[in-house]
């Protein structure tokens, strides 16, 4: 067995990272943590199937990994922990050295914090990576395995692409890694022709789409064009219309509780919030003349007085619309500028942007903020795993943009057309999600108080074993596996 070589360069703040990467210690990490979730009592989020039953700490419940097995196909740091060295490296990108702390899920957003960190969503594969290394049913036997996962950092890699020296070779993306994977082993992959394989792009799936013979390029690398990788599985944040190999997985907020019970105490603190804000914005963009959702939004939210006059039952808003300028990547680190306005409103506007969604939209969800969307392919169409899509109706709202943008619909009309009883029914559906779309701290599988609960990587994994299990029995795709 190959171990991780240890990169001269890797910063102090990766060591504990690395630690966890080697052979022998993620073993003994995996096996310990089996032996507290018996011994709590508790059952591993990630196991499903037969233990999730127990209440009583008595019994202990067994894991059922049948069909569950995953291997960790090992890689070398060139594919992950050595790509994170350039973090300070691209011009034309920021600086993301400050956010690679624990293991990934960025600084606390201040010392006595649990569970809110300054998270940068694009550092989604080390958080997932991470994650993964806790998962309850690893095997070292990729033949045993029902899916293989790459801890390939695609996304991080990609930079020097999309912003570096390779913009040109941008075609050539993942080639190293496919050589890699057929001389190493290669019947690891040739066992499913690589139909049992996931990883996580931590883009948006357009960023990994460039025809490979477009000339000039415009924008993107190919991964997901290359033949070379059709028949893996890429969980990615955003997905396109006509997806074939990918699914669209939340974003990583900055909400990252250790327990159940925290979780159990923000989702207190959201039901009794106080709604004094009708409807909020936050975001950037919509500032030039150009006729687009945002610029719609501006002028409604500028043009709408203040002072609320009684209407209808609506009186107890002291403000009907707020917007907290995102502009420039302000709030991007920054949870505490939109989360107590997210959680001080009813409903959070998430127009598109240069993508159809938005991290924002999963922000909102955690402050129990109704989102309202202008478009299906900002949510309905991509993340059916996470957000079930038959379910839209009970905690979103649908206006479509080109009937603000063009056809003079007032947004504030249609939300103010919305019964008190129904926003309360929304809301409470809307906070029930609130687990799903959670990415809960790492080392927190054993703990106490998950009592079973699925979190976004949990019902992440379950789809990606589905998909994959379809996919190697040669079965049609399944579209909606919001079940799973
Ligand atoms: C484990 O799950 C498999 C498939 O879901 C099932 O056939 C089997 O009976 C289960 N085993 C136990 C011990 O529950
Ligand atoms: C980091 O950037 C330098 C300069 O562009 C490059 O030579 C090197 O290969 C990069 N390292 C990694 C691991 O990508
Ligand atoms: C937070 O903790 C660190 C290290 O323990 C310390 O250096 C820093 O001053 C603390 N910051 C605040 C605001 O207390
Ligand atoms: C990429 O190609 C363009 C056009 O041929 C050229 O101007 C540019 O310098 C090249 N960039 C790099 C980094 O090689
Ligand atoms: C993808 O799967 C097909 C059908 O199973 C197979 O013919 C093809 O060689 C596979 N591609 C790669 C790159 O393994
Ligand atoms: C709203 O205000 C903007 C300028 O702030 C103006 O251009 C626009 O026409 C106004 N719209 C309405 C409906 O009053």
């Amino acid at each position: 067995m190959a171990s991780v070589p240890v990169s001269p360069s890797l910063p102090s703040f990766l060591f504990f990272f690395f630690l966890l990467l080697s052979p022998a210690l993620s073993q003994q990490q995996a096996s310990k943590s089996r032996k507290e979730r018996a011994g709590s009592g508790e059952t591993g989020s990630g196991s499903g199937g037969g233990g999730e039953s127990s209440s009583a700490a008595a019994v202990v419940p067994q894991l059922n990994c049948s069909g569950r097995w995953i291997h960790i196909r090992r890689l070398p740091a060139r594919f992950n922990l050595d790509l994170l060295t350039n973090c300070s490296e691209y011009d034309l990108f920021y600086d993301f050295c400050p956010y690679l702390s624990n293991h990934g899920l960025g600084p606390k957003t201040h010392n006595r914090s649990h569970s809110w960190y300054r998270t940068d969503p694009f550092l989604l594969e080390l958080t997932f990576h991470r994650r993964m290394l806790e998962y309850p049913c690893l095997t070292q036997d990729p033949g045993q395995a029902a899916a293989v996962y790459l801890p390939y950092y695609a996304a991080i890699d990609s930079l020097r692409y999309l912003y570096g020296p390779e913009v040109n070779n941008s075609m050539d993306h993942g080639l190293e890694l496919f050589e890699f994977l057929q001389e190493n082993d290669g019947w690891i992959w040739g066992r499913n022709s690589g139909l049992d394989h996931f990883l996580v792009l931590a883009r948006p799936a357009w960023d990994f789409s460039q025809p490979p013979d477009l000339d000039p390029p415009i924008w993107g690398t190919s991964f997901l064009e290359l033949p070379e990788f059709y028949n893996l599985t890429a969980l990615v944040v955003e997905e396109r219309l006509w997806p074939w190999q990918e699914q669209a997985v939340p974003y990583l907020t900055s909400f990252h509780p250790p327990s159940g019970e925290l979780l159990d105490s923000w989702i207190n603190r959201v039901e009794a919030s106080r709604r004094t804000t009708l409807m909020l914005f936050a975001g950037g963009g919509g500032v030039s003349a150009q006729a687009n959702i945002r610029r719609s939004i501006r002028n409604e939210c500028e043009n709408t007085s203040d002072t609320f006059e009684s209407n209808g039952g609506w009186y107890y808003y002291s403000k009907v619309c707020d917007i907290v300028d995102c502009a420039n990547g302000k709030c991007e680190h920054d949870p505490i500028l939109y989360m107590r306005p997210m959680l001080q409103s009813t409903f959070c506007l998430q127009p598109p942007g240069d993508t159809p969604t938005r991290r924002s939209t999963f922000d909102a969800i955690i402050a129990g903020c109704i989102p309202v969307f202008f478009e299906d392919q900002s949510a309905r169409t991509q993340y059916r795993w996470h957000l079930p899509e038959e379910a839209y109706g009970e905690f979103a709202v649908h206006i479509q943009k080109e009937d603000v943008v063009y056809k003079g619909l007032k947004i504030l009309d249609v939300l103010m057309g919305i019964s008190r009883a129904r926003v309360r029914r929304m809301r409470q559906k809307v906070i029930e999600l609130i687990p799903r779309v959670v990415y809960r701290k790492h080392g927190s599988s054993s703990s106490k108080g998950w009592k079973g609960q699925k979190d976004a990587f949990d019902i992440a994994i379950d789809g990606a074993l589905e998909k994959i299990r379809s996919r190697v029995k040669g079965e049609v795709e399944i579209g909606d596996l919001s079940s799973v």
